[in-house]
């Protein structure tokens, strides 16, 4: 199978890395020439954490977009500020039988990809596999854990050959129509955590240290609660915002995505995260004043930000 990942930074790369080391015909697309000649040249080193264990992979990487031609499927792991960019970019690359799936972080992905593919070519998957970026052709498999895909409309049966490959390099994948429900269930982390650390510049575990900003976690999550609870998802935890606590407490030392963002001067994912709730929860006639707020002061800071940076 063909199999071509569009944002070969970590995650992207541990999932080409080892979907090429279990024979399948993989290209790492990325604008990062640094990482696409390091890859070709000395070959993809992949840590595992948990063993200390280096492999040496060598998929084809590269920075050109016709690379990926006639791939049987594309696995879209850009920032989600670039998913529309990518999809427009990339629409023409595609065949009929191609399937492209994003396993990105945040909400509205998916329907990005349906508006330049289709329903019946987007799948959305979510992931609990762990990757960290060390430099050009190096990662680290930093934590394992399943991963369920779905098609957004149409066939399953169209995944099961996607699902066996997953399986076969290592990630345990489950074809699932309760992708949704996991989707969200991710989503409601981000919403009580990424925003705040990078507002306030402090890692993961800080936040549990203030009672205010524990509060202000509540605020958001509750919030979300409601929006999804209005929408019929069915999330996996009883008690999501304690689930939010522990992930702060489980990844204290972290410095959150958002927050890497903010450090890169890069754009953050601000609108597929507390954004996304804000816009969901107008959708039904509802307010959400805590994530609206959040929003708009983290919009404004990506703006200074960007304006210093290079993206
Ligand atoms: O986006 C992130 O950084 C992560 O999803 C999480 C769980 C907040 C840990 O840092």
């Amino acid at each position: 199978m063909k199999i071509s990942i569009i944002g070969s930074g970590a995650m992207g790369s541990l999932f080409g890395g080892n979907l090429a080391l279990a024979g399948e015909d993989v290209v790492l697309y990325d604008v990062y020439k640094e990482h696409v000649d390091a890859v070709n040249t000395q070959g993809l080193s992949i840590e595992d954490a948990a063993s200390g264990e280096v492999t040496i992979v060598h998929p084809l990487a590269s920075s050109d977009p016709e690379s990926v031609a006639n791939s049987d499927v594309l696995i879209i792991f850009v920032k989600s500020t670039t998913t529309e960019s990518v999809a427009a970019q990339f629409e023409s690359f595609t065949g009929a039988h191609t399937i492209v799936l994003t396993l990105q972080n945040g909400l509205g992905n998916d329907a990005i990809l349906c508006k330049y593919f289709g329903a019946q070519r987007t799948a959305i998957g979510v992931t609990s596999q762990g990757a960290t970026f060390f430099g050009p052709g190096k990662i680290r498999h930093a934590g394992k854990g399943p991963t369920y895909i779905t098609m957004a409309s149409g066939d399953e049966a169209k995944l099961h050959d996607l699902a066996a490959a997953f399986s076969r390099a290592g990630f345990e994948t489950h074809v699932s129509a309760e992708v949704t429900g996991l989707v969200w269930s991710k989503l409601i982390v981000n919403v009580g955590i990424n925003a705040l650390t990078a507002l306030l510049n402090v890692n993961n575990g800080q936040l549990l240290e203030y009672e205010d900003i524990r509060q202000v976690m509540a605020d958001l999550v509750n919030e979300a609660l409601v929006v999804a609870a209005k929408k019929g998802i069915h999330l996996i935890y009883d008690d999501p915002l304690a689930q939010v606590y522990e992930v702060a407490r489980k990844t204290a030392s972290n410095s959150s995505s958002m927050l890497q963002d903010f450090r890169k001067n890069r754009q953050t994912e601000i609108d597929f995260m507390n954004g996304a709730i804000v816009n969901e929860a107008q959708k039904l006639g509802i307010a959400a004043p805590v994530n609206e707020t959040v929003t708009r002061l983290v919009r404004t800071l990506d703006m200074l930000h960007t304006q210093k940076g290079t993206t």
